[in-house]
């Protein structure tokens, strides 16, 4: 194996040693990065006079040649045995201009080399992320749409509670995930830095103009301490959190989901795209793929909080315990991102069952807070209405009926001041369109309420559409 640091060793390294510390098996995934970097390097050491303007066009040339190489082949770097994705850039380079590569890493560190190639490598992860962000986000918009009127049960603590439109529902996991791509798009503002030219940790002794170098690579500007510059990993630790909590969104989505799916609730039908039988029982259709996305989350919030650790008390600058951000951040990006492919393709095929979602939402006393309002109309104040409403609850449910199927006799008993409301209109007040229709306040669940939101999604995401 070459190594890039040879001088000083009169020993060699013990095989599984070097296996340990070998980081190309995963950091190859950064090589296009990497020639992507070292390129700018050569433009930036020529304009210093490090390199002539014949050596920086043969080594720029030969990169060039490298990245094509390498996207059309990647087993090339899987069957190297370099130490690092920078050993393996730089023997390609040295079997295709020769000594010249020596030259190359004239001023630079490995350390600023991997710090750049990863934000480079996050910025393009950041950006595939968001794309399934607004992937998922048209989604649930467009199944939102026609189930903007649709009532079904709302609950909380697990207990029917009031009724609500799918489409309410529906776009409560839109605004989580709208919130996913903002707290993508602070996290990528914060890394636009590029560390380049910060050396091993001192600086480089170059007269490098870094500003410009960062501009060269695309990034917004370069960072300003170069102890810090090799030794931050923030930027991997806060799009791991992102990741993690867009985990925790679909976690959440997945597990409401799998209840709806239930022969107990049947509000949904899963496709059979994303869907599984069972090798013992015919029956059965399993919700494999939301399970899948409920239980990724965890492995998500475990990438995190165990890179997190790592970095606990490391003394500046680098330390070799940061080579294990790669691993946690490539698995938390492609869980991420495969997650969200996965959720909008059940989002997509999946099936509001209209039938149940209405009759459920119309049973189990979702109307009591109904029942309260109405008799706030009629004079009583809202403690003493929601007193009320829960005798009425309780008789209703020793008798097993409905609000609205109240005799006369205990309506009259257990609601006087409703003495003057007819027995239609009593219903017509506790009716599920009458109670979803009441909600229209900014936020509510009301149709007219949900349908503006559709739009105004709808909206939302063509612009994030065009400017993808
Ligand atoms: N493979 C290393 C990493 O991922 C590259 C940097 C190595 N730097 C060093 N001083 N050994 O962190």
């Amino acid at each position: 194996m070459t190594k890039l640091w040879g001088g000083r060793f009169e020993g060699g390294t013990d095989p599984r040693f070097e296996a340990f510390n070998r980081s190309l098996p995963f950091d190859r995934r950064l090589v296009v990065e990497d020639v992507v970097g070292s390129a700018a390097w050569a433009r930036a050491l020529q304009k210093v006079g490090v390199l002539t303007v014949t050596e920086a066009m043969s080594l720029i040339a030969a990169l060039a040649e490298i990245e094509v190489e390498v996207v059309r082949d990647p087993s090339l770097a899987a069957q190297s045995d370099a130490e690092d994705v920078h050993a393996f850039v730089e023997s390609r380079l040295k079997s295709k201009v020769g000594d010249l590569a020596r030259k190359l890493h004239t001023g630079r560190s490995r350390n600023d080399q991997v710090a750049t190639d990863l934000r480079l490598w996050m910025k393009r992860a950041a950006a595939e992320i968001d794309a399934g962000l607004i992937e998922a986000c048209g989604a649930l918009v467009a199944l939102a749409e026609p189930n903007a009127a649709m009532p079904m049960p709302g609950y909380t603590h697990l207990q029917r509670a009031q009724a609500v439109t799918v489409g309410h529902t529906l776009l409560a996991y839109v605004e989580m995930l709208a919130r996913d791509r903002t707290r993508l798009a602070d996290c990528v503002a914060r890394f636009d830095a590029c560390p380049l030219g910060s050396g091993a940790l001192a600086g480089t002794a170059y007269a490098i103009d870094r500003e410009a170098l960062a501009r060269d690579l695309g990034f917004a500007r370069a960072t300003r301490n170069s102890l810090d510059a090799v030794s931050d990993r923030d930027h991997v630790s806060e799009l791991m959190f992102t990741c993690a909590v867009i985990g925790v969104h679909l976690s959440r989505l997945a597990e409401d989901w799998i209840f709806f799916a239930t022969t107990e609730a049947g509000f949904l039908e899963l496709s059979d795209a994303v869907a599984t039988g069972s090798s013992l029982m015919p029956q059965k259709k399993n919700p494999d793929s939301l399970e899948l996305l409920r239980g990724k989350a965890g492995r998500s919030i475990g990438r995190l909080t165990g890179f997190l650790a790592t970095q606990k008390s490391l003394p500046l600058a680098y330390d070799k315990d940061l080579q294990e951000d790669k691993e946690a951040l490539f698995d938390a990006v492609d869980t991420a991102r495969d997650s969200l492919a996965v959720a909008a393709i059940v989002v997509k095929n999946a099936r509001f069952r209209a039938d149940r979602c209405r009759s459920e939402a119309s049973k189990g006393y979702l109307n009591a807070t109904d029942l309260a309002d109405l008799l706030v109309e009629h004079g009583v104040s809202f403690r003493d209405a929601h007193e009320k409403a829960g005798i009425a609850v309780r008789t209703a449910i020793e008798h097993g009926i409905e609000l609205e199927q109240l005799s006369d006799a205990d309506r009259a008993r257990l609601l006087p001041e409703l003495a003057r409301v007819s027995r239609a209109d009593f219903a017509a007040a506790l009716s599920v369109e009458a109670s979803l229709a009441r909600r229209s306040a900014l936020g509510g669940t009301s149709p007219v309420r949900v349908a503006e939101e559709v739009e105004a999604w709808k909206k939302k995401i063509s612009t994030w559409n065009n400017r993808s």
